[in-house]
């Protein structure tokens, strides 16, 4: 080995990162002085209902895309994948920060990869949304140093039943969330002097997956001693002052209130179950998160969020990556860590819709910062952010996706439409004006594609959304059929929303993605935007009781501005019965309607 040349290069190494390093401080400087951007630092604001990702003083919808877990350490896979990820239409990218490379050696600190990150992502003017796999990832512990995983009596582990051991770094121990949290506010620390003024980094996770498997609770000696004392006061006293906004399976845990039930053990307050030992689990891990966000945030206070493995159904503690940032848990992991400002699911299951809502409960901004890319994820994307208000959507593993095919050219027409709409998301988020609509997907794959009712804040109409069938014979219905009644429905190419009545034969249940977002622009006009749609309107109120389309048009903005491409009517209205996207496309029009008798 050559290690003189190793050396060599090294240094040479170290001197370009410092030059990078005092280039990324500079350019910040230059940009906005001192420490202000305008607007500032990024933050997370209400509006309405909503919480709003605000940067540089708008609000910010993230079109994300997560890398795959290695990618961030090879220069080589980085620059072959920024192309792509601008090809896909991202606005951020999510990419973590190890720890075992960041500190390779106790208390010294490389920052290199998170530099040229950050470099890259401006010169490819894209954000970046940071994920810190600290102490757990995966429940495991594989990203801690070295120096970590190898002085296991400083740094302890949890134990499975029957004292196994296992690579899960202890939550109960001191000195492992004194180490954590020493990284962590390296990172934050050099964050902010390298990009304390440019915010190329909007947000950061704490952690990635954290909890216990396969059995629910640590059974190390410490965790049993901490077991059998009192629930602290400062988890009790939450769950009363909140009892009334409890997660319904907290307040099923937690039934009565009442001070003369403190102090009690876990058992003895919550009952002896698997249900507790996760409550205890989580109480911890969200104390230790709470220690290294805290300190991260004393450094740089970016918005932070811990995100979570979902859960199978019928699946009990112990079975599945128990007591992490889960929804069940989030008044837990609030009394706990109020340091981090949501909390975030990972969905791989098909029921996106029913997690989506379960994580914008009790006021959790939605932020998906993982999830699986399939033709399915353009819709999705679409229904977070017009269902749920979402601050973000990111897949995983973005890097391999092909905007030309399958996923990716999902994803990349549905980026092109949120690219174009956010500024006006953005105006209706948290204003009961905006929705979300697809058919929700049931965890074995079942698809509810009932027709839904849309009835949103200022407007003169409700509306009825049917999900349009892929290709099918053309044929007639007569007319008046109310539409989601008229069978099958016919898209011919070169024709984008051409519409025709079918035979209401039983059709194959169809599997293109279908949805989108509706947005009341006045009370008698509406965007629609998305795949797959055929709607209709009522009038709401005493008045003239049918409605009628006075004029349909497709377009897109160009700069916040709507610019008409094609006047819809004829065979694309069903002769104005309905509006209607075409399934496999991603499109958008402007409604008017009228009303008559
Ligand atoms: C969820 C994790 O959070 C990711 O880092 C990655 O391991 C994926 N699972 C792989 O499917």
């Amino acid at each position: 080995m050559n290690v003189a040349g190793t050396h060599r290069r090294a240094s040479a190494f170290l001197c370009i990162a410092a030059a990078l390093a005092a280039a990324l401080v500079a350019g910040g400087a230059r940009a906005g002085g001192a420490q202000a951007a305008p607007g500032g630092i990024p933050q997370l604001r209400k509006q309405g209902t909503a919480t709003q990702l605000v940067v540089g003083g708008e609000p910010f919808l993230i079109r994300g895309g997560e890398l795959g877990n290695s990618t961030a350490s090879s220069p080589d896979d980085m620059r072959a994948a920024w192309p792509r990820l601008e090809a896909l239409r991202l606005n951020t990218v999510v990419a973590p920060v190890y720890w075992e490379l960041v500190e390779p050696e106790e208390g010294r600190f490389d920052f290199r990869m998170v530099d040229s990150l950050v470099a890259d992502a401006r010169r490819h003017d894209m954000r970046v949304v940071l994920l810190w796999f600290g102490s757990w990832k995966n429940s495991m512990s594989s990203y801690a140093p070295a120096w970590v995983k190898t002085n296991q009596a400083k740094y302890p582990r949890t134990e499975a039943t029957k004292g196994q051991g296992q690579e899960i770094l202890s939550p109960f121990s001191d000195a492992n969330a004194a180490a954590d949290a020493r990284a962590f506010a390296a990172l934050m620390r050099h964050l902010r002097a390298v990009d304390g003024t440019r915010h190329t980094v909007l947000m950061v996770q704490v952690e990635n997956e954290i909890g216990m498997i396969p059995e629910a609770r640590d059974h190390s000696s410490a965790a049993d001693s901490l077991f059998a004392r009192p629930v602290p006061n400062a988890l009790f006293s939450y769950l009363a002052a909140h009892y009334d906004s409890l997660a319904p399976e907290m307040r099923a845990k937690f039934p009565t209130v009442g001070d003369s039930r403190a102090p009690l053990s876990w058992e003895k307050l919550f009952g002896a179950d698997v249900h507790t030992d996760e409550l205890f689990m989580a109480w911890h891990f969200a104390r230790y998160t709470e220690r290294v966000a805290a300190a991260g945030k004393a450094e740089y206070p970016l918005p932070m969020y811990a995100n979570a493995a979902l859960i199978r159904p019928g699946y009990l503690p112990g079975r599945y990556v128990s007591a992490g940032p889960l929804p069940h848990l989030i008044d837990v992991w609030r009394a706990a860590a109020p340091s981090l400002d949501f909390i975030s699911p990972d969905i791989y299951f098909p029921n996106v819709a029913e997690w989506a809502a379960k994580y914008a409960r009790s006021g959790n901004p939605l932020f998906i910062p993982e999830a699986r890319l399939t033709p399915q994820a353009g819709v999705d994307a679409l229904y977070a952010f017009g269902r749920h208000d979402a601050i973000g959507y990111s897949p995983f593993a973005i890097e391999g996706a092909n905007p030309e095919q399958g996923g990716g050219a999902a994803l990349e027409r549905s980026y092109a439409l949120l690219a174009q709409l956010a500024p006006l998301i953005a105006r209706h988020q948290g204003r009961g004006s905006m929705t979300g609509v697809m058919p929700p997907v049931a965890f074995d794959g079942t698809v509810d594609d009932a027709p839904q009712r849309v009835a949103l804040q200022g407007a003169g109409y409700t509306l009825t959304v049917s999900f349009a069938n892929p290709p099918g014979p053309p044929t007639t219905a007569p007319p008046g059929t109310p539409a989601g009644q008229e069978g099958p429905v016919s898209f011919s190419p070169g024709m984008p929303g051409a519409t025709l009545p079918a035979a209401p034969a039983a059709a194959p249940r169809p599997s293109t993605p279908r949805g989108g977002i509706i947005i009341a622009l006045a009370p008698d006009e509406f965007l629609i935007a998305g795949t797959g749609l055929v709607v209709t309107f009522t009038p709401n109120g005493p008045g003239d009781p049918l409605a009628g389309i006075l004029s349909s048009h497709e377009g897109r903005f160009v700069d916040g501005r709507w610019v008409t491409e094609r006047r819809m009517n004829g065979d694309q209205t069903h002769q104005g019965r309905h509006v209607s996207l075409g399934p496999g496309e991603y499109s958008m029009q402007r409604v008017r309607l009228y009303r008559y008798r």
